[in-house]
């Protein structure tokens, strides 16, 4: 059996705490606004992917410029959007050159106007294999910082990068801790969809734990709320306890947003098999009245929420405003 090639890091983690030193001082002077938006949940399966496309779609809508990176070996996005079999779907090479070779990280393509994709891929395993061997040479370290600085690679690369858009969004794989670190080190403000059921909720403390760790060295990462994802049921009494149960797991972290994402599977799948997000599969003109009538309604959730979302930022916004006056 062939070995397989072992290919050469040069990943500069000096580098990495400039860049990190520098952003910190320009998000507290005001300068950076904020625009990287992760979306995480250390489970799997609870809307991750379906989320930040059809985030990200709505948001490039509006005219805003944005960039969808997929931090997950899955490829999901591939689907959601459609790229699948497209000259976009790379199979996350584009990505690993940039955090293993100091390539800028270039997106693959627009995969509609104004949204630019980073897809996710296999070719992911040997950034995280780098990852695990950069925290375990980490750790040996007496230096604070340099323990530290490994969660650092992605921010860096996308650093570079911020200035050409409005919002970055970044869909984070569920299993891996040490992807799930640097996108929250990446990030400037988290979204977690979440289900309600009791394995879904455990994952979001494992978030809350990851969240802590990362903000040892991004102190100004903010959570944005919590989505209730795919959830059967619209009575308000059900609402109300799921709501009731998160609030209490996120011991007042952050709020649960107002707007939920429903439940319908045919939709969900529909999106997949045509490679378009509720938004877009609404109007099309072949669908049968009930399908049409679910995806309207999903559709019309992704949109409540996109608002939501962007008034959650707004709020944050106001409050780095207020902060840096008192400063
Ligand atoms: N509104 C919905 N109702 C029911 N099922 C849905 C809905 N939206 C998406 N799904 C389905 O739920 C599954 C999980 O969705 P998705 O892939 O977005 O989650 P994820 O958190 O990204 O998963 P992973 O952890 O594997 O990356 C998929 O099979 C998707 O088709
Ligand atoms: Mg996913």
């Amino acid at each position: 059996m062939p070995l397989r090639a072992v290919r050469l890091s040069i990943v500069d983690l000096s580098r990495v705490k400039a860049v990190l030193r520098q952003r910190l001082q320009l998000m507290r002077e005001g300068v950076h606004g904020r625009k990287v938006i992760v979306i995480i949940n250390g489970k799997g399966g609870v809307g991750k992917s379906s989320l930040s496309a059809a985030l990200a779609a709505a948001l490039a809508k509006t005219g805003l410029l944005v960039l969808l990176i997929e931090i997950d070996e899955q490829g999901n996005h591939c689907e959601d959007l459609g790229t699948t079999g497209t000259e976009l779907a790379d199979d996350g090479k584009a990505q690993a050159a940039a955090l293993l070779e100091g390539k800028p990280l270039t997106p693959t393509g627009e995969a509609r106007p104004n949204l630019f994709v980073v897809p996710g891929g296999s070719a992911l395993q040997d950034v995280i294999e780098e990852l695990y061997c950069q925290r375990r040479v980490a750790a040996a370290s007496d230096d604070p910082e340099d323990r530290l600085a490994w969660m650092g690679m992605y921010a860096a690369a996308i650093e570079a990068v911020r200035h050409s858009y409005d919002v970055v969004i970044l869909d984070v794989a569920p299993g891996s801790e040490p992807l799930q670190l640097q996108a929250l080190v990446a990030g400037d403000m988290a979204l977690v969809p979440t289900r309600s059921d009791p394995s879904s909720r455990k994952g979001l403390r494992t978030v809350a734990r990851r969240f802590a760790l990362a903000m040892q060295l991004n102190p100004m990462l903010r959570l944005l709320g919590v989505v209730v994802f795919a959830t059967a049921s619209a009575a308000t009494k059900v609402q109300q306890k799921i709501r009731g149960q998160l609030t209490k797991d996120l011991d007042g972290a952050a709020g649960v947003m107002e707007q939920t994402i429903r439940h319908v599977e045919a939709a969900a799948v529909a999106c997949r098999t045509h490679g378009q997000v509720p938004q877009e599969l609404a109007t099309h003109p072949d669908l049968e009245p009930a399908l049409r009538r679910s995806m309207t309604a999903l559709a019309g959730d992704y949109r409540s929420l996109t608002l939501e979302v962007l008034q959650a930022k707004a709020a944050l916004d106001q409050a780095d405003a207020n902060r840096k006056v008192r400063a």
